[in-house]
């Protein structure tokens, strides 16, 4: 690579040169770490501009609406690929032969079980809390149970997290379920795939046997495949910064899930289908438009726009077509597609979300999908952090395994108080 420099002219003609880091794809990075010897540091609140970390995980462009996961594009993934395999190439970096496949496959499904008395801590919630408040519980509280893999400077520690994590989140998802309508939990199956086992635990019941429907399977693992990881997003940054202070996997995955959980980030597809119920007929739509456009509103089009992408969402490409497939081969007729569909074609002909390249994000399509194969509404970014677990732990790995990495500490821009002297009350 060349030795490339950028030049930082200061105020007092002063100035500073600092190297110019490149990777294998998109943008180039000019390091500052050297800034604060000038006095200065870098401003930029929301990280619109600022690469956090080195990473070799996935590769997003927003300009071209590029998603690449260790290379491999998401359209091919989706139509070629299953969550599992996607797994293990999140985690390890390659696509896995097939006695690496088999291996890893039953590994995760060594691990699906939680510990009996986990079940215990859902009955301290009301039946009727949100699934998301109970999914972030009791994750954090996973690492009450494996004192055994809990020293993130060991690399086998780490792994073990990694699969305990991936192959025990669809179970604790579905426990939040079935605790929020009383239904007893159902324990996981070992003989259905990834996909087909949350559907069991999800949908079957003690007292007749369930099949699996190969549609909504394949759906589901498609999901999953579309949520895996996206980058350095909030909620990967969040498992990261808390990831760098040494804290536990299972408390980072916490701090993922609560961070997804807002209507800005994971919490979008519930949201969007909440707003679609909302607008109930594509006759309201003009009036919902003009709301997101008028900046004495707080109504945003929730499934649009995105940090990134400034065109489309590659993701919300292949949901749209699954979504589409899923209504079709379930011959669902869902009104809310009509309003979703009419929706996009306005906003997309729309002069303010040209202007602002706002286009359909994953979360857009995916709440249609979920509806459609039965999963309520309020589990929906559940779900979410069900796919997002394998993107946080490959993040959290990939930092530990790093030689040197430091826990993350940002500095601010300070405009309270000049120092003052204290002044009693009766003084005041
Ligand atoms: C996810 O980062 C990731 O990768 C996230 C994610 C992942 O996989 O991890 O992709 C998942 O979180 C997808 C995004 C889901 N969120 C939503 O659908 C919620 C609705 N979208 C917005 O809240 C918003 O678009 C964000 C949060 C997604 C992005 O916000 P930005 O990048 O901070 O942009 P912004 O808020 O500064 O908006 C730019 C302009 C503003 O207008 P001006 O102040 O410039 O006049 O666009 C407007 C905004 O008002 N705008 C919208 C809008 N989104 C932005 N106006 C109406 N409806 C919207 N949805």
């Amino acid at each position: 690579m060349a030795d490339l420099k950028a030049k930082l002219e200061l105020p007092g003609n002063d100035a500073i040169e600092l190297p110019v880091k490149q990777g294998t794809e998109g943008f180039d990075v000019i390091d500052i770490s050297k800034l604060g010897s000038k006095g200065y540091f870098t401003f930029d609140p929301g990280f619109l501009a600022t690469a956090s970390c080195e990473s070799a995980i996935t590769y997003i462009d927003g300009d071209q609406g590029i998603l690449l996961h260790r290379g491999y594009p998401i359209e091919q993934l989706a139509v070629e690929s299953s969550y599992l395999e996607l797994c293990y190439a999140l985690l390890y970096g390659e696509l896995p032969t097939k006695t690496q496949f088999d291996e890893f496959m039953s590994t995760v499904k060594a691990h699906t079980m939680v510990h009996e008395q986990l079940a215990f801590f859902f009955r301290g919630f009301r039946r009727d809390a949100h699934p998301m408040a109970m999914l972030c519980g009791v994750t954090g509280a996973l690492s009450a149970f494996y004192q055994d893999s809990l020293d993130v400077n060991d690399a086998r520690h780490r792994e073990i997290a990694a699969y305990r994590l991936v192959s025990k989140m669809p179970t604790l998802a579905a426990m939040c379920y079935k605790y929020s309508i009383g239904q007893p939990f159902v324990y996981p199956r070992n003989d259905l795939s990834y996909a087909g086992n949350f559907l069991s635990m999800m949908f079957a019941v003690p007292c007749e046997e369930y099949k699996v429907n190969p549609i909504i399977e394949r759906a589901m693992d498609r999901i999953f495949i579309l949520h895996a990881d996206h980058e350095q997003n909030a909620s990967t940054s969040t498992v990261r910064l808390a990831g760098s202070s040494g804290a536990n996997p299972f408390a980072c995955i916490a701090a993922g899930i609560a961070s997804l959980w807002g209507p800005a980030h994971g919490g979008a597809n519930e949201a969007c289908l909440r707003m679609l119920e909302e607008i109930g007929t594509v006759d309201r739509i003009p009036e919902f438009i003009e709301r997101a456009k008028d900046k004495n509103d707080s109504f945003r089009l929730m499934g649009f726009g995105h940090r990134v992408y400034k065109n489309f969402d590659p993701r919300a490409k292949v949901m749209r077509e699954t979504c589409h497939e899923v209504l079709s081969e379930l011959k669902v007729n869902d009104p809310l597609l009509d309003v979703a569909m009419e929706l996009e074609r306005i906003a997309l002909n729309d002069e303010y979300f040209i202007s602002k390249k706002l286009y359909p994000n994953v979360d857009f399509y995916s709440g249609i999908i979920m509806k459609a194969i039965g999963i309520p509404t309020s589990m929906f970014t559940v779900i979410f952090a069900l796919a997002r677990t394998v993107g946080w732990i490959s993040h959290w790995k990939e930092m530990l395994d790093q030689p040197g990495h430091k826990i993350s500490r940002p500095r601010q821009l300070y405009t309270g108080e000049k120092s003052r002297d204290f002044v009693s009350i009766d003084k005041r």
